[in-house]
């Protein structure tokens, strides 16, 4: 053998360096190209500030060496995993590979995961993962399911210590969808990726249904209708863009705050519009994301899960410049009630905004919970007590307004002061009552009215009685349930004072291995 020289060994490494680059061959990737995806690298480029990753592991290879595998050898094994910054801040990112045995997941390629996942830990920096895999490694059998489950079990240990976000942009299906669906928030890219336990042809065979694998785990579909997704992108920059702005409102993780931006919105900005918004009558729709942007730093929200449960609205804003967590009962949908549905999505974004330091700000509409025996075969009542599960367990700064309707249990559940609410404030439209009028007279004087001469005039005459004593914020403000009846003009001022105030709040739970939320 010639000795090599330094010249070799450095062509050698350029090539290697070249045929890792190349994942699966310039063939696949102008397939991937055709389908209207970017590449696994071309992904993280674009999802870091300009040139800041720095990669891992790039030459790792399988250990197959059954159906042939040991002569096809990818460097980097279908997996492009490193760390890198963005906006500055340091992020762990793996991009998985299509066109490398379909970005499907071997030991190798779940090994490097989890190296980036321990760094990332050990480091207290979010993970963002980039999906795009036909599943376990068909070749590898149980060595594969093996690597899934050593990554499922590192997403549930970071769960609440480091933010964890999935793009799923291209397939996802079998186990793979369980990794994404443990990390804290999922972003899809319309009509080019999917995520199922069970895909159509299983189902045709199982259930006889007939369905396509964008109706059954399409981006719509998971944003609209399952509610596993949290944000839609329709093409893979939209969804890149996307995650670096949903980062941009986190902590890097749970010891520190989320990141201020210098605000040039005026603190006690007041907007006179906010006094007609919420309409006089009770059962007048309005919208309350018009309330959210009049009051938040230059009236910009970035919603979470907009297309699922719109009848409660989640999502960040700055006030001041600090990030908050927003959860708003939207009247302009189902009234504002809350359902299974809306609990579901609220509690969850409460626990991860406890989780992660950052304030919630509630505005509260709400008639009560949707009646219907759909609601309560469905277990309204454990997954409405997670929504108040997670209020009563969080203990960040907490601030309510109601706008208009607090009723019954819903008025319980939303911050109320009663499970630990730092500052309560109430329009003067509030309506705090167990009940809205109708109901509550149909109840109380059911058996007069029913013998009453007049009976629509004697209704009428006791609603109004019970509206003018029990429908407004006056009752709670005596018994100190509301802290302050604001002119709606103030909204943001207040906010902001109260959010000042509680900058330097602290507050625990009792010591327990962790509490049970009713699952
Ligand atoms: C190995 C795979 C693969 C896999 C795809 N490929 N999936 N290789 N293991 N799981 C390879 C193909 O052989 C092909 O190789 C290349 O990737 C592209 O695949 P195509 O089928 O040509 O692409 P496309 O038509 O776009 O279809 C993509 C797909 C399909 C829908 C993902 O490939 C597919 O159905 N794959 C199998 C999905 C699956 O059943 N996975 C296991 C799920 S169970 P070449 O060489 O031709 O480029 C699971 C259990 C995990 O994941 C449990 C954890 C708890």
């Amino acid at each position: 053998m010639p000795k090599l020289t330094s010249h070799d060994r450095i062509q050698r490494l350029t090539a290697l360096n070249r045929a890792a680059e190349l994942g699966g061959g310039q063939e696949r990737i102008d397939r991937q190209k055709a389908e209207g995806k970017l590449t696994a690298r071309e992904r993280v480029e674009l999802l870091l500030d300009k040139d800041t990753f720095e990669e891992i592991d790039k030459f790792v290879t399988h250990r197959c060496l059954d159906f042939g595998m040991q002569e096809q050898q990818y460097p980097g094994d279908g997996v492009v995993a490193g760390h890198g910054r963005i906006d500055g801040r340091l992020v762990y990112v793996f991009a998985q590979d299509f066109t490398v045995f379909g970005g499907s997941l071997s030991e190798t390629n779940a090994l490097k995961i989890c190296k980036i996942m321990d760094l990332a830990m050990k480091m207290g920096a979010p993970v963002i993962g980039l999906n795009d895999s036909g599943g376990a490694r068909i070749q590898e059998g149980v060595m594969s399911l093996g690597g899934y489950a050593d990554i499922f079990l590192r997403n549930t240990l970071a769960s609440g210590v480091i933010p964890q976000i999935s793009a799923i942009m291209g397939p996802c299906a079998g186990g793979a969808v369980y990794s994404p669906a443990i990390t804290d928030f999922i972003a899809m890219v319309d009509k080019t990726s999917y995520m199922f336990v069970t895909g159509p042809d299983v189902i045709r065979t199982v259930t006889h249904e007939e369905v396509t694998k964008e109706q059954l785990g399409g981006a719509m579909t998971h944003n609209s209708t399952s509610g596993v997704a949290h944000f839609l992108a329709h093409n893979d920059e939209e969804c890149l863009l996307l995650l670096r702005e949903l980062f941009s409102f986190l902590p890097s993780n749970n010891l520190e705050d989320p990141p201020k931006k210098p605000c040039s919105d005026p603190w006690d900005r007041a907007d006179e519009a906010l006094d007609k918004m919420v309409p006089a009558e009770s059962n007048m729709p309005y919208d309350i994301k018009d309330v959210i942007h009049a009051v938040v730093d230059e009236n910009y929200f970035f919603e979470v899960q907009e297309y699922y449960a719109k009848n409660i609205v989640i999502g960040y804003a700055r006030l001041d410049g600090r990030p908050v967590g927003i959860v708003a009962n939207q009247p302009a949908y189902l009234a504002g009630c809350l359902d299974i549905a809306a609990s579901i999505k609220g509690a969850r974004f409460v626990r991860f905004c406890d989780a992660f330091n950052i304030p919630l700000v509630t505005f509260e509409d709400v008639p009560g919970f949707l009646p219907g025996t759909n609601q309560e075969f469905g277990g309204i009542i454990k997954h409405g007590a997670k929504l108040l599960f997670a209020f009563a367990e969080a203990t960040v700064p907490k601030v309510t307004v109601i706008t208009r309707k607090a009723y019954g249990g819903a008025y319980c559940v939303m911050s109320s002061k009663h499970i630990r609410t730092d500052v309560n404030l109430a329009y003067p439209t509030a309506e705090i009552a167990v009940m809205g009028a109708e109901g509550a007279v149909n109840i109380l004087y059911r058996r007069e009215l029913t013998g009453a001469k007049s009976v629509q005039n004697a209704r009428q005459e006791k609603i109004e009685e019970y509206t003018e004593k029990f429908a407004n914020p006056y009752i709670a403000a005596e018994r100190g349930f509301v802290d302050e009846i604001i002119q709606p003009r103030d909204t943001r001022r207040k906010l902001i004072a109260a959010l000042r105030m509680l900058d330097s709040k602290r507050d625990t739970n009792p010591s327990k291995k962790h509490g049970n939320i009713p699952l």
